[in-house]
Protein backbone atom coordinates (compact mmCIF):
# COMPACT_ATOMS: atom_id res chain seq x y z
CA UNK A 1 0.00 0.00 0.00
CA UNK A 2 2.61 2.44 -1.15
CA UNK A 3 0.09 5.64 -1.62
CA UNK A 4 -2.07 4.77 1.45
CA UNK A 5 -4.14 7.90 2.21
CA UNK A 6 -2.88 9.66 -0.61
CA UNK A 7 -5.25 12.22 -2.51
CA UNK A 8 -4.29 11.18 -6.11
CA UNK A 9 -6.05 13.18 -9.25
CA UNK A 10 -5.65 11.52 -12.75
CA UNK A 11 -6.39 13.27 -16.12
CA UNK A 12 -7.49 11.54 -19.05
CA UNK A 13 -8.52 8.38 -16.37
CA UNK A 14 -12.06 7.31 -18.86
CA UNK A 15 -9.47 5.13 -20.72
CA UNK A 16 -5.73 3.29 -21.74
CA UNK A 17 -3.27 4.62 -19.35
CA UNK A 18 -5.12 7.08 -17.27
CA UNK A 19 -7.68 4.15 -16.64
CA UNK A 20 -4.96 1.80 -16.05
CA UNK A 21 -3.57 4.27 -13.20
CA UNK A 22 -7.04 4.86 -11.72
CA UNK A 23 -6.86 0.97 -10.65
CA UNK A 24 -3.54 0.22 -9.89
CA UNK A 25 -3.18 3.71 -7.59
CA UNK A 26 -6.49 2.30 -6.17
CA UNK A 27 -5.05 -0.97 -5.28
CA UNK A 28 -1.97 0.91 -3.73
CA UNK A 29 -4.70 2.39 -1.15
CA UNK A 30 -4.95 5.91 -2.60
CA UNK A 31 -8.25 8.70 -2.51
CA UNK A 32 -8.74 9.13 -6.69
CA UNK A 33 -9.84 11.94 -8.17
CA UNK A 34 -10.43 10.73 -11.66
CA UNK A 35 -11.37 13.77 -14.58
CA UNK A 36 -11.75 13.25 -18.67
CA UNK A 37 -14.68 14.64 -20.86
CA UNK A 38 -16.94 11.42 -21.27
CA UNK A 39 -19.05 10.85 -17.89
CA UNK A 40 -20.20 7.96 -18.22
CA UNK A 41 -16.67 5.98 -19.20
CA UNK A 42 -15.55 7.81 -15.70
CA UNK A 43 -18.89 6.46 -13.89
CA UNK A 44 -17.53 2.77 -15.35
CA UNK A 45 -14.20 3.34 -14.10
CA UNK A 46 -14.97 4.09 -10.63
CA UNK A 47 -17.43 0.84 -10.47
CA UNK A 48 -14.28 -0.76 -10.65
CA UNK A 49 -12.27 0.78 -7.83
CA UNK A 50 -13.40 -0.08 -4.35
CA UNK A 51 -11.98 3.16 -2.47
CA UNK A 52 -12.92 6.38 -2.30
CA UNK A 53 -13.15 8.06 -6.01
CA UNK A 54 -14.37 11.33 -6.92
CA UNK A 55 -15.33 11.98 -10.72
CA UNK A 56 -14.90 15.63 -11.83
CA UNK A 57 -15.95 15.58 -15.09
CA UNK A 58 -13.78 18.81 -17.39
CA UNK A 59 -12.57 19.99 -20.57
CA UNK A 60 -8.76 20.35 -19.79
CA UNK A 61 -8.88 23.32 -22.50
CA UNK A 62 -11.71 24.66 -20.54
CA UNK A 63 -9.90 26.88 -18.47
CA UNK A 64 -12.49 28.43 -16.66
CA UNK A 65 -14.07 24.93 -15.36
CA UNK A 66 -10.79 23.79 -14.40
CA UNK A 67 -11.13 26.77 -11.53
CA UNK A 68 -14.57 25.06 -10.19
CA UNK A 69 -12.81 21.38 -10.35
CA UNK A 70 -10.09 22.45 -8.50
CA UNK A 71 -12.11 24.58 -6.05
CA UNK A 72 -14.47 21.26 -5.53
CA UNK A 73 -11.06 19.20 -5.23
CA UNK A 74 -9.92 20.77 -2.66
CA UNK A 75 -13.41 20.93 -0.74
CA UNK A 76 -13.91 17.51 -1.09
CA UNK A 77 -10.40 16.55 0.45
CA UNK A 78 -8.87 19.60 1.29
CA UNK A 79 -5.49 18.66 -0.26
CA UNK A 80 -4.17 17.39 -3.91
CA UNK A 81 -0.89 15.34 -2.65
CA UNK A 82 -0.11 13.92 -6.33
CA UNK A 83 -1.45 14.91 -9.82
CA UNK A 84 -1.17 13.14 -12.83
CA UNK A 85 -1.28 15.02 -15.77
CA UNK A 86 -2.23 12.42 -18.39
CA UNK A 87 -5.21 13.57 -20.77
CA UNK A 88 -3.74 14.08 -24.40
CA UNK A 89 -4.52 13.24 -28.01
CA UNK A 90 -2.38 12.49 -30.62
CA UNK A 91 -1.82 12.90 -34.60
CA UNK A 92 -1.39 10.99 -37.84
CA UNK A 93 -0.43 13.36 -40.64
CA UNK A 94 2.29 14.71 -42.37
CA UNK A 95 3.38 18.70 -41.46
CA UNK A 96 2.46 19.49 -45.16
CA UNK A 97 -0.77 18.20 -45.06
CA UNK A 98 -1.33 19.28 -41.49
CA UNK A 99 -4.28 22.34 -41.04
CA UNK A 100 -3.30 24.58 -38.37
CA UNK A 101 -6.42 24.01 -36.57
CA UNK A 102 -5.18 20.51 -35.68
CA UNK A 103 -1.71 21.85 -34.57
CA UNK A 104 -3.74 24.50 -32.35
CA UNK A 105 -5.89 22.04 -31.00
CA UNK A 106 -3.49 19.45 -29.64
CA UNK A 107 -1.22 22.19 -28.12
CA UNK A 108 -4.52 23.21 -26.60
CA UNK A 109 -4.93 19.53 -25.14
CA UNK A 110 -1.88 18.09 -24.60
CA UNK A 111 0.01 21.87 -23.14
CA UNK A 112 -1.83 24.94 -22.66
CA UNK A 113 -4.79 22.29 -20.61
CA UNK A 114 -1.87 20.33 -18.90
CA UNK A 115 0.16 23.72 -17.79
CA UNK A 116 -3.24 25.43 -16.63
CA UNK A 117 -4.40 22.61 -14.63
CA UNK A 118 -1.02 22.44 -13.04
CA UNK A 119 -0.65 26.18 -11.91
CA UNK A 120 -4.35 26.02 -10.53
CA UNK A 121 -3.59 23.35 -8.18
CA UNK A 122 0.42 24.30 -7.45
CA UNK A 123 -0.37 26.99 -5.26
CA UNK A 124 -1.75 24.81 -2.82
CA UNK A 125 0.50 22.75 -2.79
CA UNK A 126 3.24 25.19 -1.79
CA UNK A 127 0.55 25.89 0.64
CA UNK A 128 0.03 22.30 1.97
CA UNK A 129 4.02 22.29 2.31
CA UNK A 130 4.41 19.28 -0.39
CA UNK A 131 3.48 17.75 -3.48
CA UNK A 132 4.12 15.75 -6.10
CA UNK A 133 3.02 16.24 -10.11
CA UNK A 134 3.17 13.57 -12.94
CA UNK A 135 2.93 14.49 -16.47
CA UNK A 136 2.65 12.09 -18.89
CA UNK A 137 4.67 12.87 -22.24
CA UNK A 138 6.47 10.58 -24.42
CA UNK A 139 9.19 9.43 -26.23
CA UNK A 140 7.98 11.88 -28.83
CA UNK A 141 8.48 14.53 -26.29
CA UNK A 142 12.85 13.82 -26.62
CA UNK A 143 12.84 12.95 -30.34
CA UNK A 144 10.88 14.33 -33.53
CA UNK A 145 8.83 11.18 -35.38
CA UNK A 146 6.82 10.92 -38.75
CA UNK A 147 3.38 12.15 -38.24
CA UNK A 148 3.81 13.09 -35.23
CA UNK A 149 4.65 17.22 -35.38
CA UNK A 150 2.25 18.65 -33.30
CA UNK A 151 1.95 15.90 -31.09
CA UNK A 152 6.19 15.67 -30.51
CA UNK A 153 5.69 19.48 -30.23
CA UNK A 154 3.67 19.36 -27.51
CA UNK A 155 5.23 17.00 -25.94
CA UNK A 156 8.37 18.72 -26.10
CA UNK A 157 6.63 22.16 -24.85
CA UNK A 158 5.40 19.89 -21.65
CA UNK A 159 9.31 19.20 -20.79
CA UNK A 160 10.39 23.07 -21.30
CA UNK A 161 7.73 23.53 -18.59
CA UNK A 162 8.16 21.29 -16.01
CA UNK A 163 11.89 20.70 -16.45
CA UNK A 164 11.71 24.93 -15.36
CA UNK A 165 9.44 24.20 -12.68
CA UNK A 166 11.58 21.83 -11.15
CA UNK A 167 14.30 24.42 -11.10
CA UNK A 168 12.22 26.97 -9.56
CA UNK A 169 11.04 24.75 -6.85
CA UNK A 170 12.61 25.77 -3.54
CA UNK A 171 13.91 22.27 -1.11
CA UNK A 172 11.40 23.63 1.56
CA UNK A 173 8.44 23.40 -0.94
CA UNK A 174 9.28 19.56 -0.76
CA UNK A 175 7.17 19.24 -4.27
CA UNK A 176 8.50 16.93 -7.19
CA UNK A 177 8.16 16.69 -10.72
CA UNK A 178 8.49 13.44 -12.29
CA UNK A 179 8.19 13.31 -16.60
CA UNK A 180 6.90 10.59 -17.66
CA UNK A 181 8.10 9.20 -21.75
CA UNK A 182 6.29 5.77 -22.68
CA UNK A 183 6.79 4.36 -26.09
CA UNK A 184 3.88 2.49 -27.49
CA UNK A 185 1.53 1.22 -25.28
CA UNK A 186 -2.03 -0.37 -26.17
CA UNK A 187 -4.69 2.09 -25.65
CA UNK A 188 -7.27 3.36 -28.00
CA UNK A 189 -4.88 6.44 -28.53
CA UNK A 190 -4.32 5.81 -32.63
CA UNK A 191 -8.18 5.78 -32.42
CA UNK A 192 -8.64 9.35 -31.17
CA UNK A 193 -6.08 10.86 -32.99
CA UNK A 194 -6.01 12.88 -35.08
CA UNK A 195 -5.82 13.27 -39.25
CA UNK A 196 -4.48 16.63 -41.24
CA UNK A 197 -8.13 18.20 -41.02
CA UNK A 198 -8.97 17.39 -37.71
CA UNK A 199 -11.70 14.24 -37.86
CA UNK A 200 -10.26 11.35 -35.85
CA UNK A 201 -8.29 8.84 -37.29
CA UNK A 202 -10.25 5.79 -36.19
CA UNK A 203 -7.47 2.73 -36.30
CA UNK A 204 -6.14 0.68 -34.27
CA UNK A 205 -2.24 1.26 -35.34
CA UNK A 206 -0.52 -1.87 -35.76
CA UNK A 207 2.47 -0.29 -33.89
CA UNK A 208 0.05 -0.02 -31.13
CA UNK A 209 -2.02 -3.15 -31.06
CA UNK A 210 1.68 -4.36 -30.67
CA UNK A 211 2.39 -2.05 -27.73
CA UNK A 212 2.88 -2.75 -23.69
CA UNK A 213 -0.17 -3.40 -22.00
CA UNK A 214 -1.49 -0.58 -19.97
CA UNK A 215 -1.31 -1.99 -16.90
CA UNK A 216 2.05 -2.90 -17.02
CA UNK A 217 2.90 0.51 -18.20
CA UNK A 218 0.59 1.89 -15.00
CA UNK A 219 2.66 -0.14 -12.66
CA UNK A 220 6.11 1.41 -13.68
CA UNK A 221 4.57 4.85 -13.79
CA UNK A 222 3.26 4.23 -9.90
CA UNK A 223 6.75 2.91 -9.25
CA UNK A 224 8.41 5.55 -10.50
CA UNK A 225 6.25 8.11 -8.80
CA UNK A 226 6.58 6.40 -5.70
CA UNK A 227 10.48 6.54 -6.45
CA UNK A 228 9.88 10.56 -7.07
CA UNK A 229 12.46 9.85 -10.65
CA UNK A 230 12.80 13.08 -12.45
CA UNK A 231 12.86 11.33 -15.54
CA UNK A 232 11.60 7.89 -17.05
CA UNK A 233 11.26 5.58 -20.30
CA UNK A 234 8.77 3.19 -20.83
CA UNK A 235 8.51 0.85 -23.50
CA UNK A 236 10.83 -1.86 -24.94
CA UNK A 237 12.92 -1.48 -28.25
CA UNK A 238 11.19 2.04 -29.09
CA UNK A 239 12.79 3.97 -26.03
CA UNK A 240 16.36 3.24 -27.66
CA UNK A 241 15.44 5.99 -29.71
CA UNK A 242 16.33 8.36 -27.29
CA UNK A 243 19.77 7.25 -26.43
CA UNK A 244 20.21 6.87 -30.39
CA UNK A 245 19.70 10.23 -30.71
CA UNK A 246 21.42 11.11 -27.50
CA UNK A 247 24.39 9.12 -28.25
CA UNK A 248 23.79 8.05 -31.92
CA UNK A 249 22.57 10.92 -33.95
CA UNK A 250 22.96 9.77 -37.42
CA UNK A 251 21.73 6.35 -36.19
CA UNK A 252 18.38 8.02 -35.19
CA UNK A 253 18.03 9.72 -37.95
CA UNK A 254 18.38 6.62 -40.41
CA UNK A 255 16.07 4.59 -38.22
CA UNK A 256 13.54 7.14 -37.20
CA UNK A 257 13.26 8.22 -40.76
CA UNK A 258 12.16 4.21 -42.06
CA UNK A 259 10.44 3.15 -39.14
CA UNK A 260 6.71 2.30 -39.91
CA UNK A 261 5.04 5.20 -37.94
CA UNK A 262 1.23 3.50 -38.05
N1 LIG B 1 -0.66 4.95 -25.93
C1 LIG B 1 0.56 5.32 -26.24
O1 LIG B 1 1.24 4.66 -27.05
C2 LIG B 1 1.17 6.53 -25.60
C3 LIG B 1 2.55 6.71 -25.74
C4 LIG B 1 3.14 7.82 -25.16
C5 LIG B 1 2.37 8.73 -24.46
N2 LIG B 1 1.04 8.54 -24.34
C6 LIG B 1 0.27 9.54 -23.61
O2 LIG B 1 -0.50 8.90 -22.62
C7 LIG B 1 -1.63 9.72 -22.30
C8 LIG B 1 -2.88 8.86 -22.27
O3 LIG B 1 -3.13 8.35 -23.56
P1 LIG B 1 -3.73 6.89 -23.84
O4 LIG B 1 -2.72 6.16 -24.62
O5 LIG B 1 -4.25 6.30 -22.61
O6 LIG B 1 -4.90 7.25 -24.87
P2 LIG B 1 -6.50 7.26 -24.73
O7 LIG B 1 -6.97 5.91 -24.36
O8 LIG B 1 -7.00 7.87 -25.99
O9 LIG B 1 -6.76 8.22 -23.49
C9 LIG B 1 -6.71 9.62 -23.59
C10 LIG B 1 -7.41 10.22 -22.38
O10 LIG B 1 -7.33 11.66 -22.46
C11 LIG B 1 -8.64 12.18 -22.24
N3 LIG B 1 -8.81 13.45 -22.94
C12 LIG B 1 -8.62 13.69 -24.27
N4 LIG B 1 -8.93 14.96 -24.56
C13 LIG B 1 -9.34 15.54 -23.38
C14 LIG B 1 -9.81 16.83 -23.02
N5 LIG B 1 -9.95 17.81 -23.94
N6 LIG B 1 -10.13 17.07 -21.72
C15 LIG B 1 -10.01 16.09 -20.79
N7 LIG B 1 -9.58 14.85 -21.07
C16 LIG B 1 -9.25 14.58 -22.36
C17 LIG B 1 -9.59 11.10 -22.78
O11 LIG B 1 -10.86 11.18 -22.13
P3 LIG B 1 -12.22 11.77 -22.78
O12 LIG B 1 -12.22 11.41 -24.23
O13 LIG B 1 -13.30 11.10 -21.98
O14 LIG B 1 -12.15 13.23 -22.52
C18 LIG B 1 -8.88 9.83 -22.32
O15 LIG B 1 -9.24 9.52 -21.00
C19 LIG B 1 -1.65 10.83 -23.36
O16 LIG B 1 -1.12 12.02 -22.82
C20 LIG B 1 -0.73 10.29 -24.45
O17 LIG B 1 -0.14 11.32 -25.18
C21 LIG B 1 0.41 7.45 -24.90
Amino acid sequence: MQFIDKVVWITGASSGIGEALAYQFAHQGAKLIISARREEELQRVKQNIKSECLIITLDITDSTSLATAVQTAINHYQKIDILVNNAGISQRSLVVDTQEIVDRKIMEINYFGTINLTKKILPYMIAHGSGQIAVVSSIVGAVGFPLRSAYAASKHALHGFFETLQLELKPENNIFITIICPGRIKTNISYNALNYDGSAYQKMDEGQEKGMNADICAQKILAAIYRKKREVYIGSFDILLIYFKRYLPTLFYWIASRVKPT
